[in-house]
């Protein structure tokens, strides 16, 4: 279908993802794309390898999608690396993956110098451990000052708890005398999420054949385009990414309303 898509557009055979990549943005790129990036377990176990391998896979797979989505002009990539529920599995999984930050960070914050790329983070830091919060604020604080694309990384992160927490800020509001409770609206909620300094995502990605958004920014997807694979995420990459951008392109966001052409 993808093929078909491109090949609509131009007529001709598209071969090398550098011509992909320049093909999807001749049309609208997604300002803000999130990803639940999914299936690292199962792309190791067909390979006979512990689930680790599976999410250190998964790491190179962040460095590649980056890449691709600066190359784009996507101006945040919200990457869902560790939610709440996932403190649940074996002690020795957890401490894996809260490595990767770290090793992810040390390798690669060069490049994400060279690339202006600024480094953010949604979910509670307090409750990491003190090595992965110490990599993700050296990072964060050394990419400061960038303005090229934002990689956020959602970790300790679950939507239900964001809301929770925006909505004892709202009550503290209201405690205090500062805001009556008939003025909350959605923009008084909009101020106390995680995200309220980025746009809302126009393009959610899951990959690994699961179809369902698993306690990621709910409150932000409200009217973001939805998009779903059976790759694995170690197996994701840049033709993936494009292929997903493509099949935006082509939905028509009507935010509750009417198309264009049937409002008049
Ligand atoms: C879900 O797949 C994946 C995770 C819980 C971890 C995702 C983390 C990465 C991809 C690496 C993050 C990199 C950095 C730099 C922080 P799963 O393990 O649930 O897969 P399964 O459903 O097949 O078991």
């Amino acid at each position: 279908m993808f093929k078909k898509l491109l090949r609509k557009k131009t007529n001709s055979k598209v071969t090398t993802i550098n011509e992909s990549v320049d093909l999807v943005k001749e049309d609208k790129i997604p300002s803000h794309i999130a990803i639940i990036m999914d299936g690292n377990g199962r792309w190791a176990k067909k390979r006979a390898l512990p689930r680790i391998a599976g999410h250190h896979e998964g790491m190179k797979t962040v460095r590649k999608i980056t890449r691709c989505a600066c190359d784009l002009g996507v101006k945040v990539l919200t990457l869902y690396a560790f939610s709440t529920e996932n403190w649940k599995r074996p002690k020795s999984e957890v401490e894996f993956l809260m490595r990767l930050p770290e090793q992810f960070l040390n390798s690669f914050l060069p490049e994400l110098m060279e690339r202006n790329i600024r480094i953010e983070m949604i979910g509670v830091m307090e409750t990491l451990p003190s090595h992965t919060q110490k990599a993700l604020k050296y990072a964060m604080n050394a990419t400061k000052d960038n303005t090229g694309l934002v990689l956020n990384f959602a970790m300790n992160y679950g939507g239900r708890a964001e809301i929770v927490m925006a909505i004892q800020q709202l009550m503290k509001q209201v405690e205090e005398g500062e805001l009556a409770i008939d003025d909350i609206d959605e923009a008084c909620v909009n101020q106390y999420v995680m995200t309220s300094h980025l746009p809302e995502p126009d393009l959610l990605i899951r990959t690994s054949g699961e179809v369902r958004l698993s306690n990621f920014m709910l409150w932000q997807l409200a009217y973001t385009e939805l998009w779903f694979t059976d790759i694995h995420w170690p197996d994701f990459d840049e033709q993936c990414l494009v292929e997903a951008i493509s099949v935006y392109q082509t939905r028509n966001r009507r935010y509750g309303g009417l198309k264009g052409e049937e409002t008049n």
